[in-house]
């Protein structure tokens, strides 16, 4: 509450401020800082301009439905224009065999369980002490899934660095790997991803938000994927990771901090796929929603063919605009990326964000059919093709 009434006070300072444009905002915001509220620097169209607001007209934005990056800490981010590798994305799947053990194996009492404890937080809200406790819960599972392997490591990815700026946050993000086998390919990379937390969007620290559907339902979606994959024995010739970001709802603020690290790292991402929003059947009937804007063309259409072989339903093409999740962070870098969502996007639940999102308008059933895509993914891109 105390910083909304800051920043009240600074409305039309900060107008005249958003104004002069974002570079002069820029070079005047060492000074800014030391009696206003911090600003973030928010881009919500591929062209648009990004420009500073007070994290409570950031808030507002969201309320509005307008979908953004904050890209605060990543200003320099694009594609590395030195890099020569291209990755190649398959057009049809080949690994049916390998793949249909670990979609057998697939059951909806994990993801019942887990969805359970995970909407019992008061919310998932990144910098809330809420979020905190439910990301060390989640990592725990996770941990206990890969336990006793040599190939599969669970690790913390963290947004709070010692002692620096306060404006860092104590949820991490949680990475998983698999190993690959052939040491060759050891620098390449498939990613799953979901995001871990939750937001209430009238107020956002305190409020409660059990985020049934956004994204709990992504998270346990890929968490059963994962734990069919590791119980199996899935060894993958190039390494597959599992991603739970922190921080999606704000602006992107995990993947933005996971994609940039990997991209000065180096390394070579073939294929990222996003699950945000898998559990709600929406009034059209029940598919799998693709998302065909700000995506990855090739590996969509790989998509397609994933949902064709190995799930149990159609496919719906949609588009969801800009920024509206995970994926837009490793495209905005250069490296391949799609989405799959519980419906076509204008069909898909409306009580995200408030306290109604809650696990009894979703199906279990609907979110297995997304774990399946998520095996069919990670096998299928983890081969070395020709
Ligand atoms: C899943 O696989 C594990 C490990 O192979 C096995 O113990 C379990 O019984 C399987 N469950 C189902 C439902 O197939
Ligand atoms: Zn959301």
């Amino acid at each position: 509450m105390k910083f909304l009434s800051l920043s009240l006070l600074s409305v039309s300072a900060l107008s005249a401020f958003v104004q002069a444009g974002p570079l002069a905002a820029m070079d005047q915001l060492r000074i800014f800082r030391t009696s206003e509220p911090e600003l973030r620097l928010i881009q919500y169209g591929e062209d648009t301009p990004p420009k500073w607001m007070t994290e409570s007209d950031k808030e507002a934005l969201f309320r509005a439905g307008v979908k953004y990056m904050d890209i605060t800490d990543h200003r320099n981010a694009a594609a590395s224009t030195f890099s020569s590798w291209t990755p190649y994305i398959p057009t049809k799947s080949k690994y049916q065999s390998e793949v249909t053990p670990f979609i057998g194996n697939l059951t909806t009492d994990g993801m019942v369980e887990h969805l359970t404890k995970l909407t019992s937080f008061r919310n998932r809200y990144y910098k809330s002490s809420y979020g905190a406790q439910s990301c060390r819960w989640l990592i725990k599972q996770i941990q206990g899934i890969a336990e006793g392997t040599d190939h599969v490591s669970v690790k913390e990815f963290k947004h709070k660095v010692k002692k620096k700026k306060k404006k860092d946050w104590d949820q991490f993000s949680i990475i998983a790997r698999f190993e690959g086998s052939n040491k060759d390919l050891d620098n390449e990379l498939v990613i799953v991803g979901a995001h871990q937390d939750s937001v209430n969007m009238w107020l956002p620290t305190y409020g409660r938000s059990p985020g049934a559907d956004d994204d709990g339902s992504g998270t346990v979606t890929i968490i059963e994927a994962f734990r069919s994959l590791v119980e199996n024995g899935f060894r993958p010739e190039r390494p597959v990771e599992f991603h739970w970001y922190s921080g999606e709802e704000a602006g992107l603020l995990g993947s933005q901090a996971v994609s940039e690290a990997y991209q000065e790292e180096g390394r070579h991402v073939v294929a990222m796929l996003q699950n945000d929003m898998t559990g709600y059947i929406g009034d059209n009937g029940e598919v799998i929603g693709i998302v065909t804007d700000h995506v990855d063309e090739k590996l969509t259409d790989f998509l397609k063919n994933l949902v064709d072989n190995y799930a149990d339903i159609p496919y719906t093409l949609t588009k969801c605009g800009y920024a509206c999740s995970d994926h837009a962070s490793w495209r905005k870098l250069g490296y391949p990326s799609a989405f799959t969502i519980e419906s076509a996007f204008d069909d898909s639940n409306h009580y995200i964000h408030t306290g109604g999102d809650t696990i009894d308008k979703l199906s279990f059933d609907h979110m297995k059919e997304f774990s399946k895509v998520a095996i069919g993914f990670a096998v299928e891109l983890s081969h070395l093709r020709d």
